[in-house]
This record gives C-alpha cells, structure tokens and sequence, in this order.
C-alpha cells in the first residue's frame, strides 16, 4: 500500500498545479482534498497525461498511502485551514515525517506549528510559494524554512519542480524556523512596491501625456527589453492591449480603480515598524491600495474640486523616457527598503538570511522576476555585508544619472495634482539618505523640551539635556 512518494493536500489551483507538476517531473503523487471531486479532477489529469497519481479519500489514507519517512505538502488558504489540516493529519504520522506548508502563512504561526509538529517528532517546513497558478505548474519559486535535516529529504523534490535560471534552480533552504515565509512575505512587500510603481507611471503617461491604455502598452513594451525587463513589466504591457469583449474599449479603461490585498503587504510594512526598518515605498503601496477602497470619499472629493488640466507636453517621447528612469529609479529604491528588511531582521532572528542567494532564487518563477536581480546577486555575491543597495557603486551610479528626470517626473505630477505616493516616497529615501544633515535635530530638541528625552551633541560625547523652559 505506502507506495506514493509525496503526498499533496489541498488540490485546488495551487495545490493541483504543484502536485502534476511533482508527478510530470517522474515522482509518484498521492492527493487529497476536503471535497472529492477536486481530488478526482486531479487524478483524472494526472492519468490522462499518464503520470503516476492517485487519490486518497482522507488524510488517514492518503498516510497510508505514502513512503516513509512521508513527504506532505499542504497548499491550503493560509490562517486557520492549516491548523484544521494538522488535525486531521497529525494523528496518522510518525516520528521523522516531514509536513510543508507552501502558503502564504504569517511567518510567526510557522514557528508555532513547528513547535507542535516537533513535540511529535514531525518536521514542519514553512515555504513560500510563488508564481500563482501557470508557476506551480511549470516551475514555481520556493523559499523553503525550518529544520535543515527535513530540507534536505525533501530538496531533490523541490529542487526539481522549481523554474530554473541558468541551470541553477529557484528554490533555497533559506533558514531555521519561518525564515522561509519570511522571505515569501518580503517577496510580497516587494511585489507590491513593483505594482504600485508600474501603476505609477502607467497613469503620468495617461493624465499627463494623454497617451491611450494601447499606446501605454507600447512604452510598457520597450521598456521590458532593457533594464526594466521584468514579467510585471511584460504583463502590463500585455494586460494594456487586451479589448473588453462587450465594448472593444481597452478592459483596463472598465476595471474599477479599487485593489484589493490579501494582507502580506501589510504584514511586510507591520514588520519594518517593528523593526525599525524604514521602508516608506512599500509602505506607500499598500496605502494606496487601502485609499483606493474609500470610495465614497473618494467621490465626493472629486466633485468638490476638479484635477488640474493636463499640460500640453511638447516631447511626448524625451517625458516617457523620464518617467521610464524615475520607475526604475525608485525600483532600486523599493529594492534598497525591502532587502535591509530582509538583513536586518534576519540578523534580528538570528537566521542571518543570505541575500546573494534570495536574489538568486527571485530570478525565475515569481512574481518579482526581473533581469535587474541578476547584477543584485551580483553586487550581494561580492558585498555580502553591503548595509544598503544603494551605497553600491553601480546602483549609485545609476541614480545619480537619473536623478534629475525623477525630480521633474516627481515636480510635473504634484503640479499637475497627480498622486504618485511610491514614486515620491523612493525620492524621498533617497534625498533622506543622502543628506548627512536633516532635520530632525529639531525634533529631538522637541523631545527633550517637552519630555526631558535627552539628546546627543554634533561638537561633543554625551548624553545632554538642555532646560528648554527655564
Ligand atoms: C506570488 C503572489 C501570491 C499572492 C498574490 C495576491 O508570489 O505568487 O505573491 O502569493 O497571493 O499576489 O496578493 P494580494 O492579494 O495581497 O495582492
């Protein structure tokens, strides 16, 4: 009967994806799923493409039905239908058994799910899963956390199904505990910065150039073959040519402007605050998805005062080439924020994440794919200590060239009453970083004046407070 050599549980679109892509990559599959006749679609395909699956009926069969040490990914909605499949399942394994969670799981409950995994004797991997529905199918990024001596009896499968750059596959042991969730969770936060930043400028070139979603497109286009290659990039282009089937108008032009988020995001920013990580980009785009969902007052300000005419722009071309380098400009900046996140807690946790290798990993498969990671592998490879990206030579470079078209992108959209809340924000972190002065010695003067917070000297050592009030 213990025949198969991976178990699957949760055979909906993820689940379903990486259990055939598993049994097209010559592992025999065993699956389940709380309603039957998901698992019997995924049998059904998986004979049809004459690979080796089967299904089980519950979790105490589908146990049965496995090789040990048993191998069980769970790809279920994150939160509490995990805990319910821990249920059901923990009874029927044993000790040495290895338990995956590939969803988009807060990385704390990882870490205590291990906790009651291991008071059996279970390992308990938490990773992330990226590249939605055609990745898990085809090659999916996987950032895999928890006991290295579990990664390692489950690595020639993952290694396997993982998408492949340059031979090298897209999946990682990235530490102990829920180091791997949290490097999806980044993953995520970054994945919003990208988005945001993409939207951005889609619409300086719709309000201020009056450019049509086709003509977008185009621009979207071009841009995918240089250094902004990336798939968000390419998807976009793509996404501005597809017709409504109703009207023939672009489909993008009748999408409701409201986003939704599943709250990754969120948790990203949640993390950098506690952790003292400044991260105002992503933090802007998770922002601009919740001001996006208030509709109402949305519509009642727009009827209190109406946008400023669009300016006539003479070089329609010579503005989308600077809207071009303010996007890729405030990318490094995204990337600078969500990287120190990601060393910073790292160090914190102490899983001292390698950052060379997370850019790796990102390269192929997820959503964050891009040919710009390759010279951050690089650049992480040679430095792996670098504080922040953007003190690199060739990324400073790089802003420095561009920092003049960002500034008039930035000027001509606040003139012209066009929110760009990321663009402004990675300005922003720039100028921040860059000037060794700011202002917030005043702040700290405030502090100490109403609170007696005490402050530090530029001329001298010490600790000082001042009676401000007499
Ligand atoms: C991925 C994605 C995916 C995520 C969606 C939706 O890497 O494949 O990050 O895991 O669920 O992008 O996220 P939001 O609903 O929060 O936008």
């Amino acid at each position: 009967m213990s025949q198969y050599q991976f178990g699957v549980i949760g055979l909906a679109v993820m689940g379903r994806g990486l259990a055939l892509n598993l049994a097209e990559h010559g592992f025999s599959v065993a699956g389940y799923n709380l309603e039957p006749e998901m698992t019997q679609a995924f049998v059904a395909e998986g004979l049809r493409q004459g690979y080796s699956v089967a299904g089980a009926p519950s979790c105490q069969e589908l146990c049965q039905m496995l090789e040990r040490p048993r191998k069980i990914l769970i790809m279920v909605k994150a939160g509490a239908p995990v805990d319910s499949v821990l249920d059901s399942l923990l009874p029927w394994l044993e000790s040495g058994d290895v338990v995956i969670d590939g969803g988009n799981t807060h990385y704390p409950h990882t870490h205590a799910r291990q906790d009651r995994c291991g008071a059996k004797g279970v390992h308990f991997l938490g990773m992330g899963v990226s590249g939605g529905e055609d990745g898990a199918r085809h090659g999916p990024a996987l950032m895999p956390g928890g006991s290295r001596e579990a990664y390692r009896l489950v690595e020639p499968f993952l290694t396997a199904i993982a998408a492949h750059v340059d031979g090298q596959p897209c999946c990682a042991y990235n530490g102990p505990a829920g180091a791997g969730h949290f490097v999806k969770m980044v993953h995520n936060g970054i994945e919003y910065g990208d988005m945001q930043l993409i939207c951005e400028a889609y619409y300086l070139m719709k309000r201020l150039l009056g450019l049509s979603a086709g003509e977008i497109a185009q621009y979207f286009q071009e841009w995918n073959k240089g250094e902004l290659s990336s798939y968000l990039v390419e998807i976009t282009a793509h996404i501005l040519t597809v017709e409504d089937p109703g009207t023939g108008a672009p489909l993008v032009d009748k999408i409701l402007g409201e986003a939704g988020s599943k709250g990754t995001g969120m948790w990203t920013v949640q993390e950098a605050l506690s952790q003292g990580v400044p991260l105002p980009t992503i933090a802007q785009a998770v922002f601009a998805r919740d001001l996006s969902c208030s509709s109402g007052v949305r519509a009642r300000m727009s009827q209190q005062s109406s946008p400023a005419a669009a300016p006539a722009i003479a070089d329609r071309a010579a503005f989308a080439e600077q809207i071009r380098r303010a996007l890729y400009a405030s990318k490094l900046c995204s990337y600078a924020q969500g990287f120190d996140l990601l060393s910073r807690a790292g160090k914190a946790y102490g899983w001292n994440l390698d950052l060379g290798g997370i850019a790796l990993l990102f390269r192929g498969g997820c959503i964050i794919r891009a040919s710009f990671l390759n010279q951050l592998a690089r650049v992480y490879r040679a430095q792996p200590e670098l504080e922040n990206l953007l003190l690199d030579a060739s990324f400073a470079q790089v802003l420095e060239d561009y920092q003049q078209d960002w500034r008039q992108v930035v000027a001509s959209a606040v003139r012209n009453s066009v929110a760009v809340p990321a663009f402004a924000a990675s300005l922003s972190y720039y100028d921040g970083l860059r000037d060794p002065e700011g202002p917030l010695n005043l702040l700290q003067a405030q502090r100490d004046c109403f609170g007696a917070h005490t402050f530090r000297r530029t001329d001298r050592e010490g600790v000082f407070h001042h009676p401000w009030n007499g």
